[in-house]
């Protein structure tokens, strides 16, 4: 299609309002040319819709972090391909993900969201990912373009980062991303050296779309746009959320008055019909549904891969005496609160209400012939948990007359953006929840209200709390992401049910619906001791105990960052207790990011989880019995404690963050202080052993041979570091004309190539791996600048197991 006769025959008032939000969630259509409605929705781990409504489920997905540690980008495109077909399903032309940004410091609140501490890592990874979204017919959107690493203040925070900095890490995996033709980029909210990332014609126009090339559309982050001539000129190409934002009539009144070009903004169209062309929205429909049209021909099972990934993700960080996998297990103590109620995935726009999630306690009770024993042991959560019964959400207007009802599985309402299509937006007063609570157990139950904005909660009809609740933040998303939580403690008496309701006066967000609240349940608390006690008791009487401790979502989310690196609650007396009790004790960290481990040694084994997915227990119980090898390998370096961490500090100084560490984040900056993190970049163990025959170098190829020298199949993660090769310590230059003198600090080591094998036991297969031309490269005040002499290429299990070394010269 011509897309320069469509923009040609459009008046300046509808291109301006094809470049400006029409809701929430899409651009507008505009039917005298065939465009429809252009639906975006979050997110990483699957796609959540327009209606952000646990009516209408997504598949999810491991967490991003968890995918980048499968290491396998064949898995994680089959992973882009799954998310296409269900955006394809819910009717969604771009996806806003992958998340590109940095694991700078463990502290990061979206550190689960994100890939990894190494940039060719999230590029690699991302790219697979884009690639796999793309090929479904569906936009992918590289973001948060650029330096959006943590989260606090971060609609203010000016990033202070030198060039090279920016290029060597920040903005390397967005480079990879535009050079494999990635569809979407999305501006950050904060600022990079003094100017804001909507706004950053340096970054947008002058390094995204000049330099790389980059022919999609710049989407600003939700609310992100500030000034509307800036914005406009700075390089952005559509302004989301909509329609009230600073474009709209604000910019047609800017070219009206010459303020912004008339071709500044066709260009914007025209990066927008070129994006609804390549999604299907633009001209004839794509079937709605996968079809043999666009890849996959046939549906991939969302299920089973997300089972699968999350077994590959898995990392054995440790299992001293080979315990795992179980072998003539005939009783498991099972111990810890996400054992129950598991911890699928992290807080923010990366979360979606899947259909169902598979709890380690279910997954093994299902399992034959074995005895499990359940202790809750410690309860690390912060908020309430939402009653989980059938629950009734009326909806009533002013009157109180009732507009429409909606069975909900549990009380828990959930309308962002856009109500249910039953229901009169305009004659919306409020939201009410009804449920039934048979008490099992007599005493002081506690009923809770999680959310923004007034509630009444009443029992039996009477009302027992009524209150406006507004979080302590200028960050409107934390409205929704840290809402508060009011509790009250009612004495109930067991088998005699209740009547609970809670009701919501509505308010909106942007001029749009925001209805997010829950009533939460809890019985009368136990005893803290008592818990810890009975969870010695049932791990001394089993053959393994395996403990699952966690974090939640009010630890690790969007919008706030950590505050340590400890787990939440007692749960590392939990730990050390458990593991005093029976010395085949098992810890699943069911995480999203780093926490410290001060019983690493008084355990038998450690397994990482991540944040799962839906499908996490059954994964877990897969690689537990040894059906499935846990095959990942850590993406990110696991500190001992937070203290150590080369970066930690995510607090900006009088509005601003630097990046003084420069290149040195991650491995680089553990390196370079010569410290030592409980395990390094890379690692995990997997259930086979391996030795590295052979490493041959030619030009810039690499050849490994590997043999799988355990008794099982197995997989492996050859992983390829480059160094300077010279005498000299790597941070002092090096002899003149090695790599080591480029007049700059370079890392000990970096990772320059990987592959994933396949062995069986005994099998020896060989590696072929080219190690790219930016991997010789430092950025320099003329541009990249390869840096001729010899090199020394590692074969490593990770940082922390060097096996072969060879030389080459560039
Ligand atoms: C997040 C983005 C997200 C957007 C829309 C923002 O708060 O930073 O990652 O895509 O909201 O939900």
């Amino acid at each position: 299609m011509d897309l320069e006769r469509l923009i040609k025959g459009l008046d300046l008032a509808t291109k301006i309002s094809l470049v400006t939000g029409a809701d929430m969630w899409s651009l507008p259509a505009a039917p005298e040319i065939g465009l429809r409605r252009l639906v975006m929705s979050d997110g990483p781990i699957g796609v959540r819709g327009e209606q952000w409504d646990p009516g209408d489920p997504s598949i999810a997905l491991p967490s991003p972090t968890a995918l980048a540690a499968t290491w396998d980008t064949a898995l994680v495109r089959r992973a882009g391909l799954l998310l296409a077909q269900e955006a394809r399903r819910k009717g969604v032309h771009m996806l806003l993900a992958p998340t590109l940004n940095l694991h700078r410091s463990p502290l990061g609140g979206r550190h689960f969201e994100c890939f990894s501490e190494d940039p060719f890592l999230t590029g690699e990874i991302g790219a697979a990912y884009a690639g796999g979204v793309q090929a479904g017919g569906v936009a992918a959107t590289a973001k948060h373009f650029v330096a959006n690493d943590s989260e606090t203040d971060r609609f203010t925070a000016d990033i202070r980062a030198d060039e090279r900095t920016l290029r060597e890490l920040y903005l390397a995996p967005f480079e990879r991303l535009a050079a494999a033709g990635v569809w979407a980029v999305m501006a950050a909210y904060n600022s990079v050296n003094g100017t804001t990332m909507t706004e950053h014609s340096a970054l947008l126009n002058d390094v995204l779309k000049d330099e790389w090339g980059f022919d999609g559309l710049v989407v600003s982050d939700w609310t992100a746009t500030r000034d509307t001539e800036r914005s406009a000129l700075g390089g952005l190409d559509a302004a989301m959320p909509g329609p009230r934002n600073p474009w709209g009539d604000r910019l047609a009144e800017a070219v009206r008055d010459g303020r912004v070009p008339e071709e500044v903004v066709d260009d914007k169209v025209r990066r927008v019909l070129r994006l609804a062309q390549r999604a299907g929205a633009l001209g004839e429909p794509v079937p709605p549904a996968v079809s043999s049209a666009v890849p996959p021909a046939r549906p991939i099972d969302g299920r089973v891969l997300a089972r699968e990934a999350a077994a590959r993700s898995f990392v054995l960080l440790a299992d001293e005496r080979g315990l795992l996998p179980l072998a003539g297990v005939r009783s498991l103590a099972l111990v810890g609160s996400a054992a129950a109620d598991a911890k699928a995935m992290g807080g923010g726009s990366a979360q979606v209400f899947p259909a169902h999630v598979v709890s380690p306690l279910e997954a093994l009770s299902r399992r034959e012939g074995l005895d499990i024993r359940y202790a809750l042991g410690a309860d690390p959560r912060v908020r309430l948990a939402p009653l989980a019964v059938p629950t009734t959400a009326r909806f009533l207007d002013a009157g109180g007359d009732v507009l429409a009802e909606h069975p909900l599985p549990a009380a828990q309402a959930h309308w962002v953006a856009a109500l249910p299509p039953d229901v009169d937006a305009a004659a919306l007063a409020a939201v009410e929840l009804r449920a039934t609570l048979t008490p099992a157990v007599s005493g002081g139950h506690e009923l809770g209200v999680t959310g923004t904005g007034a509630f009444a909660l009443s029992v039996d009809g009477h009302t027992v709390l009524e209150k406006s609740i507004y979080p302590d933040t200028s960050d409107l998303a934390s409205l929704l992401l840290a809402p508060g939580e009011r509790r009250i403690v009612v004495e109930l008496t067991a088998g005699v049910p209740v009547e609970l309701a809670v009701r919501h006066t509505t308010g909106a967000f942007h001029g749009l619906p925001r209805i997010a609240f829950s009533l939460g349940h809890a019985d009368p608390p136990p005893d803290e001791e008592a818990l810890l006690a009975e969870a010695e008791r049932v791990a001394a009487s089993a053959d393994v105990a395996v403990v699952v401790v966690s974090t939640t979502m009010e630890v690790e989310s969007e919008g706030f960052d950590r505050q340590n690196l400890a787990l939440p609650g007692r749960q590392d007396e939990l730990v050390t207790r458990v593991a005093a009790a029976n010395p085949r004790t098992i810890v699943v960290l069911n995480t999203g990011s780093p926490v410290e481990m001060p019983w690493l040694d008084r355990v038998a084994a450690v397994l990482l989880t991540w944040f799962p997915g839906q499908e996490g227990g059954d994964a877990l119980a897969d690689v537990l019995f040894g059906d499935a090898e846990p095959g990942g390998r850590l993406p990110t370096t696991w500190p001992v404690t937070a203290a150590d961490c080369p970066v930690l500090d995510v607090t900006p100084a009088d509005g601003a963050l630097s990046y003084d560490e420069g290149v040195f984040i991650g491995y680089r900056g553990w390196e370079r202080l010569g410290r030592t993190p409980a395990f390094w970049f890379g690692h995990g163990l997997g259930y086979t052993t391996w030795s590295y025959d052979e490493i041959a170098a030619e030009g810039r190829t690499v050849t490994v041979a590997v043999t799988n020298t355990g008794a099982r199949p197995g997989r492996e993660v050859v992983q390829l570091y480059l160094s300077p090769d010279s005498p000299d310590s790597p941070d002092s230059p090096a002899s003149p004309g090695s790599p080591g003198s480029a007049g700059v600090e370079r890392p000990a080591r970096w990772l320059a190539a990987f592959d994933t094998v396949d062995a069986g036991p005994g099998q020896t297969v060989l590696v072929t791996l080219v190690l790219p031309e930016r991997a010789f490269q430092i950025w320099t005040d003329d541009g990249w600048r390869t840096v001729p002499g010899a090199y020394r290429v590692h074969a490593a299990r990770g940082l922390g197991d060097e096996r072969l070394t060879a030389s080459l010269t560039v």
